[in-house]
C-alpha cells in the first residue's frame, strides 16, 4: 500500500503540529518524524530511539507535485534552511530531488540547535516516497526524521518493522506506506564548503551517477588530507563502525570460502544461515555434517540486493540462528552502499557486542 487516505494523513500533520512523533515510509527506509520547528519534538525523537544528542538529523522538505517539477524553485523551498546555496548544490537538487540523496549545507541561522548536533551545518533531503510527500506537502513544514530504528540496529523498512522497534514505548502513529523500495539509507554528499563535493554515506545514488547527470565531481572523506583540515568531515552517526546490526553474529565471506568463516567460530553449535548469490549453485558443506545450514538466495543486482538487505536481516535476526553469512559484495561503485552497512552490521552484531553500535 503506498498511498494513504488524506483523514489519516491529517491526523498525522495534527500529531506533528501538538509536538509529536509520526513514523513514516520514505523510498529508502522508515523515518521517525518530528516538527523541525519544535525543540521538545526534537528530543523527543532522541529519546525514543536513545541516540545521543550530539547526531544531528536530517531536515525533509516537501517537493511540490510531479506536473510542477519543471518549474519548482527549488531555490526558494530550500533558502530557509541554509546560508547559500551553490550553483552546483542547485544542480544536484534539480537531478535527484526528490529522491534518495541528502545534501549537507552551512546551516540558516534559524535552524535549532537540537536538529544539527551544535554543527554549523543542517542535512536536507526531499523524499520522494507518495506518502511522505503527502504528510510534508499538508505539514507545509520541515520534517526532521531520522531512520525509525533504535539507535545502532537495522533500520526499518516496513511499517511492522517500526512498531516492532518501538513496541510498548510511546505513543507513536506509524504511517504504513508499504515495503521501502531502495532498501538503505539516502546518499549523504556534503556541499558545505563551497569549494567541493564530498561523499559522507554511500547510497543508491553513486558519485559515478551524480557527476554523468549533473558533471559535479564528488570526492571521497579519503580523498581529503585530513590532518590538514581537522575539521573537514562532519560528525555523522552512519559512520561509525558499529552500526545497522542484527543481534544475531553476522560475518561475510570471500568467494566461495564459507569454510573458512565458519573455522573463525570453531565453537558454532549448530545452525547457520548463509546467504548465496542467487547466480551461485548450493553450498555444499559435507566436511560439517553436524552443522545445519540453511541457504538464503540474495540478488546479485546491487539494487535489489539493497532493497532486500534490511529486510532480509531482520528476518533471519527474528529465527534462532547461531551466525549468519553474507556473500562479500563485489567490488564496484554500486556496491558501496550495501557493503558499507554489511561492513558497519558485522561490526556491531552479536549479543556482546550490542553496545558498540551506534543510530
Ligand atoms: O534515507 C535516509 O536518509 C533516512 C530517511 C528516514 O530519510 N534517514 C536517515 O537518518 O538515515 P539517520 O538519522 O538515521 O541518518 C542520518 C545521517 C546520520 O549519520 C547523521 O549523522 C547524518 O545523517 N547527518 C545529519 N545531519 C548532518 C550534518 N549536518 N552533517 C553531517 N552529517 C549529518
Ligand atoms: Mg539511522
Amino acid at each position: 500500500m503506498s498511498t494513504i487516505s488524506s483523514v489519516v494523513i491529517d491526523e498525522a500533520v495534527q500529531t506533528l503540529r501538538n509536538g509529536g512523533l509520526v513514523a513514516f515510509p520514505t523510498e529508502t527506509v522508515y523515518g521517525l518524524g518530528a516538527d523541525a520547528k519544535n525543540p521538545a519534538a526534537i528530543k523527543k525523537i532522541f529519546t525514543t530511539k536513545g541516540r545521543p544528542s550530539s547526531h544531528p538529523v536530517i531536515v525533509h522538505l516537501a517537493a511540490p507535485e510531479k506536473f510542477d517539477i519543471a518549474t519548482v524553485d527549488w531555490a526558494a523551498l530550500v533558502s530557509p534552511w541554509v546560508q547559500n546555496l551553490s550553483a552546483e548544490a542547485l544542480r544536484l537538487i534539480e537531478a535527484f530531488w526528490p529522491g534518495p540523496l541528502t545534501l549537507v549545507f552551512k546551516k540558516h541561522e534559524s535552524v535549532l540547535k537540537e536538529i544539527t548536533g551544535g554543527q554549523d551545518t543542517v542535512a536536507i533531503r526531499a523524499p520522494a516516497h507518495p506518502v511522505a510527500q503527502a504528510l510534508l506537502r499538508k505539514f507545509k513544514g520541515g520534517v526532521v526524521a531520522p531512520s525509525a530504528n533504535r539507535f545502532g540496529k537495522v533500520s526499518p523498512t516496513s511499517a511492522a518493522d517500526v512498531r516492532g522497534e518501538f513496541e510498548g514505548v510511546l505513543d507513536l502513529m506509524v504511517l504504513d506506506g508499504g515495503d521501502c523500495q531502495v532498501g538503505i539509507e539516502s546518499t549523504i554528499v556534503d556541499v558545505s564548503s563551497g569549494d567541493r563535493t564530498v561523499l559522507l554515506r554511500p547510497g543508491i545514488i553513486t558519485p559515478h551517477e551524480i557527476f554523468a547527470k549533473t558533471g559535479v565531481q564528488v570526492c571521497l572523506p579519503s580523498e581529503i588530507n585530513q590532518s590538514a583540515e581537522p575539521a573537514a568531515l562532519p560528525r555523522v552517526s552512519g559512520s561509525l563502525r558499529a552500526h545497522y546490526a542484527p543481534a544475531t553474529p553476522l560475518r561475510l565471506y570471500a568467494p566461495g570460502r564459507v569454510l573458512d568463516a565458519l573455522s573463525e567460530f570453531p565453537d558454532i553449535k549448530s545452525r547457520v544461515a548463509v546467504a548465496v548469490w542467487d547466480s551461485e549453485s548450493s553450498l555444499v558443506l559435507d566436511d560439517h555434517p553436524s552443522i545445519d545450514v540453511e541457504e538464503v538466495v540474495v540478488s546479485s543486482d546491487s539494487a535489489d540486493f539493497a532493497s532486500k538487505l534490511y529486510r532480509t536481516l531482520r528476518d533471519l535476526d527474528q529465527q534462532t540462528w547461531d551466525l549468519i553469512l553474507f556473500p562479500e559484495p563485489p567490488s564496484g561503485e554500486e556496491w558501496d552502499g550495501v557493503r558499507d552497512r554489511l561492513q558497519r552490521a558485522c561490526f556491531g552484531s552479536g549479543p556482546s557486542s550490542r553496545s558498540q553500535a551506534s543510530s
